[in-house]
């Protein structure tokens, strides 16, 4: 989608700098081009040589460069792009922006572009939640400049809260559904918020099926990447409800949770949640449960063999929810826990349960991925696989958000994501 884009990438001076290059390899990996534009303090947490390796293109820095402003002058800069990204954008250069200020190269460009803007800030949480930024976001805001972040969490200054720049990837897919809009800039969504308005349904962590009244069938899911799932569609600001079965971690923020043990229970409470846009299974579910419980715990008996387990088919809450009709969501994205012939397996499994989306991950235990915290994925697709690298759960999380978002969002949702 961003093949052949011209991307004028302005990276001011923040710890968060160094993310800036993962950006614009990213950017470059999506066949975009990529100019920057380097402030004096920007230059101080990275420097000109490793973005112009990156690039592969002249870093713009001096305002008054001779040669520059023959060769390329600052109306020329932004002239040149498809869009201008600030990334990271400090208190100070939003301060500047806002006030119209033009005392350097990137903020004369910044005033002199009649290009889309966007900004992802990164500061302390202080300086973030100060009503002197959020005067000026709001004001930028109303100029039409989108905003991406910034994310809570923890930060270089040993304080926790919004200020973390965004992931370089959901930057990326900002990007993308900046570009692909053709809504005038007043006009177009909050890209922080893409899922305002949407209702998404996440099913997360194990079931357990009783055997009797003390003991049960179970798996080793722990739901992180369910419930990261969950809580990444609430920060894009979908109306989340997760399904979830019993699970050590903690319930994600501003979302409902339903808490269930079986496979049936988890189904009927999907089935109540009524419809939804986006339907997300990333359970662990277990296939099987007893044929018939038994009421009271099974004792032992001396001298008799132990007893056999009967087990009867678990309902297939995927392959269920992607049945068609009325009450499908408009996207149904399923899992595939493979320990083998993990992209073939889940090309098979996105035919064969009727979703849209299948996300591949290797659950063999050399690679970690239960109970760890990260994931190597691939994302199945009608149109054909894109194979992730490994990331934090969070990450993958955002990342898969962020491509819901863009289908959910984009004009022609049957070309999304894709
Ligand atoms: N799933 C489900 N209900 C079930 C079983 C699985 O909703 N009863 C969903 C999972 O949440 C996941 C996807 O189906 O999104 C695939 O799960 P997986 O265990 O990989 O596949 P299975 O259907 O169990 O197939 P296999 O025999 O290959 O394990």
């Amino acid at each position: 989608m961003l093949k052949g884009k011209r991307i004028l990438l302005i990276v001011t001076g923040g710890i968060a700098a160094f993310k800036a290059q993962e950006l614009i390899r990213l950017l470059r990996k999506h066949e975009a081009s990529v100019r920057c534009v380097l402030t004096d303090a920007g230059a101080k947490f990275v420097t000109p040589l490793s973005l112009q390796a990156l690039t592969e293109d002249k870093v713009y820095s001096d305002m008054f460069s001779l040669t520059d402003e023959s060769e390329m002058g600052h109306i020329q800069l932004s002239r040149d792009a498809d869009l201008l990204v600030v990334a990271p954008a400090t208190a100070n250069i939003l301060a500047r922006m806002a006030g119209g200020l033009a005392d350097d190269l990137a903020t004369t460009v910044l005033l002199a572009t009649d290009k889309p803007v966007l900004a992802a800030p990164a500061m302390n949480v202080r300086m973030w939640t100060h009503a002197a930024t959020q005067a000026n976001v709001e004001t930028l805001r109303k100029r039409g400049i989108q905003f991406i972040g910034p994310n809570d969490g923890a930060m270089a200054c040993n304080e926790y809260g919004p200020g973390r720049m965004s992931e370089p990837e959901e930057i990326v897919t900002a990007i993308e559904a900046l570009l692909t809009t053709e809504k005038p800039p007043l006009e177009r969504p909050p890209l922080e918020r893409p899922l305002a308005g949407k209702r998404a349904l996440v099913t997360s962590g194990p079931t357990r099926e009783a055997i009797d009244p003390v003991r049960y069938i179970s798996n080793h899911s722990s739901g992180k990447q369910g419930h990261a799932i969950a809580a990444a569609l609430a920060q894009l600001g979908a109306d989340v409800t997760l399904v979830s079965g019993p699970v050590g971690v903690a319930d994600p923020a501003g979302v409902t949770v339903v808490k269930i043990e079986s496979a049936e229970q988890m189904l009927a409470a999907c089935l109540a949640a009524g419809k939804v846009d986006v339907a997300v299974c990333a359970a662990a579910v277990a296939d099987w449960k007893m044929a018939k419980p038994a009421s009271a715990k099974i004792k032992k008996k001396a001298g008799s063999a132990p007893p056999a387990l009967e087990l009867a088919p678990n309902p297939d809450i995927l392959a269920t929810l992607s049945k068609p009709g009325p009450k499908r969501p408009a996207l149904v994205v399923g899992f595939a826990a493979e320990t083998e012939n993990l992209v073939a397996n889940a090309i098979e499994k996105r035919t064969r349960k009727g979703c849209d989306w299948i996300v591949a991950n290797d659950v063999s235990p050399a690679s970690g991925t239960f109970g760890g915290e990260r994931n190597t994925v691939h994302l199945i697709t009608a149109q054909g696989v894109q194979d992730w690298p490994t990331l934090s759960k969070e990450r993958v999380a955002m990342q898969l958000a962020g491509a819901i978002a863009l289908h959910l969002t984009r004009k022609r949702p049957a070309e999304a994501a894709e």
